[in-house]
């Protein structure tokens, strides 16, 4: 096939890794509360279960963290803050070491994180293995070489002065985290924000606080002086609310639905106006020129979209076709999805797994509904599969226009519908019509075409010719109501620092 070297990956990770077989007999040893490096019951006696979204069985308890829980993490995160603690007086390339061996140590427990993430979150274990840990591991590192290197400036202040500015931590960091990646999202939270020499208090998303607990033990023996880490697993409303409206914590960094980013930033300007930073939903465009690469437009529209079943912030969800290669595309595309082999993601063969839960199940099935009552045309997938956790099949609809529910509420799931356009200032707007500014993608083999698309495309990241592709150097984050603020890269830093301007009056300045 002459475009076979062009067909995408799939993944940016390396080939080389090799991929062995998951846990058989994996033991969940942390279920706690994790501050100043102990493991602590909740202050209400209460713990919660986590399901396996495969079977909707329980695999464990773990204590549930509410107010009390996050004033406790908070109070060892401030003291561990304070003026001469072991962690301001380190030296930032200490700090960066302390960051490398968190990574070499997520990298001797990769199967066991990958076989819980995968039993926990239901990610294909290959997925967990390669891409999600891949993705801890790369910006741990990352942020590792950064930490002796983030410094201010000298600047030529007017008058008989000498100024410079110091980019200071900005103090204890709550960090609120989604169910999809809890691994990576930990990581993108806590490796930024230890690299610039804040402390932080992390909540995991109720569904999946496993690995996040896991880290805890990780913290430990990396070397991490007590109250930098604290992660207090428990729900929303509750430890997380407490977190978004804590008095003394001094940014909060969140990622997950559009609606409880809102909440957040409401939170923050009643309680202490702490920082804000928010990753939040998308309702992505991926357009599809006729005169683009078929194979691969076909092969990354597919990916873009049912990737961890759907459940991806980024997911190409409003796939646009120009009119003449419409039918063929939409063709191609059911045939791709019907390959797709549903089934438990620690088998080897399966291409996907559950949906995380219940909530999720109901309310992707009710979309799918509103997609067949709208007048959309089901070809394939449209209800639930097998008889025990929250699967459903693979789904795509062709003929769907702008007004439908489906066209424009995030639905993160096996969900994907096909647009047709005919014109470029039409798909523009129409692209661009969408609260949300996540990601963006456009496929064409005309360089006018495709500039033209990157700079009109109001969107945090826009792909040409290619979907997902994501690495620890680049930002991320959205344009309108995906959020505020960038994580990873360079621009991923400023939001951990506070920027001082120290200004001393000197005898006489000489140029
Ligand atoms: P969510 O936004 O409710 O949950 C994400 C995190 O926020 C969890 O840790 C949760 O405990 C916490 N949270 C919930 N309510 C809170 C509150 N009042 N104050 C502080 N923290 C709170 O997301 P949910 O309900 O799990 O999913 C709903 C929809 O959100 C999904 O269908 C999807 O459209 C979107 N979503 C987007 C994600 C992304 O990657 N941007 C990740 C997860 C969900
Ligand atoms: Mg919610």
């Amino acid at each position: 096939m002459a475009s076979e070297k062009k067909q995408p990956d799939s993944s940016s990770a390396p080939a080389q890794v090799p991929l062995p077989a998951p846990l058989s007999d994996l033991k969940i040893q942390y279920t706690k509360i994790f501050i100043n490096n102990e493991w602590h019951d909740s202050v209400s006696g209460k713990k919660f279960p986590v399901l396996n979204p495969a079977t909707g069985e329980k695999i464990c308890e773990v204590e549930e963290g509410d107010k009390e829980d996050v004033d406790k993490a908070v109070k060892a995160a401030r003291k561990a803050f304070e003026l001469g603690s072991r962690w301001r007086t380190m030296d930032a390339s200490e700090r960066g070491k302390l960051l490398n061996k968190l990574a070499d140590l997520i990298e001797r427990d990769r199967l066991l994180l990958a076989s819980m993430e995968s039993i926990n979150a239901g990610k294909l274990f290959s997925n967990a293995y390669l891409m999600d840990l891949g993705g801890c591991i790369n910006p741990l590192r990352y942020c590792a070489g950064w930490a002796d290197k983030i410094h201010g400036r000298t600047i030529p202040m007017d008058g008989n002065y000498f100024t410079y500015t110091r980019h200071e931590p900005v103090g204890v960091c709550g960090q609120i985290i989604p169910w999809n990646f809890p691994l990576v999202m930990f990581i993108w939270k806590i490796a930024p924000a230890l690299c610039c020499g804040n402390t932080v208090v992390v909540k995991p998303a109720e569904q999946t606080p496993l690995t996040a607990i896991h880290m805890g033990s990780l913290i430990i023996e990396a070397g991490f002086p007590p109250g930098v880490v604290n992660i207090v697993p428990g729900y929303g409303p509750t430890a997380g609310a407490a977190i978004s409206n804590h008095m003394d914590i001094d940014k909060v960094a969140f990622t997950g639905s559009t609606e409880v980013g809102k909440k957040i930033k409401e939170a923050a300007g009643r309680s202490n106006l702490k920082r804000v930073t928010l990753e939040l939903g998308g309702k992505s465009p991926n357009i599809i020129f006729a005169d683009a690469d078929m194979n691969c437009a076909v092969e990354y529209a597919h990916i873009g979209l049912f990737y961890h079943q759907g459940q991806c912030c980024i997911a190409g969800s409003r796939i646009f076709v120009e009119e003449p290669i419409y039918d063929e595309f939409v063709r191609r595309s059911v045939e791709r999805a019907k390959k797709i082999v549903v089934g438990n993601p620690l088998t080897a063969g399966v291409h996907q797994g559950p949906q995380i839960d219940k909530e999720q199940y109901d309310k992707i099935l009710a979309m799918i509904e509103s997609g067949k009552k709208e007048g959309a045309k089901l070809h394939c997938g449209g209800g639930p599969w097998g008889d025990k956790g929250f699967f459903i099949q693979p789904t795509v609809f062709s003929d769907v226009t702008d007004d439908m529910l489906i066209a424009k509420e995030e639905i993160f799931g096996p969900v994907q519908m096909i647009m047709k356009f005919k014109t470029i200032d039409e798909v523009i707007k129409r692209a661009n019509n969408t609260p949300y500014g996540l990601a963006a993608a456009v496929f064409t083999k005309d360089i006018d075409k495709a500039l033209t698309f990157t700079s009109a495309l109001q969107a945090g990241t826009v792909w040409v010719n290619c979907y997902s592709a994501m690495s620890a150097q680049c930002p991320f984050g959205g344009f309108k109501m995906s959020g505020n603020g960038r994580e990873l890269g360079e621009y991923g830093l400023h939001e951990y620092t506070e920027v001082k301007t120290v200004t001393i009056k000197i005898p006489q300045k000489n140029s």
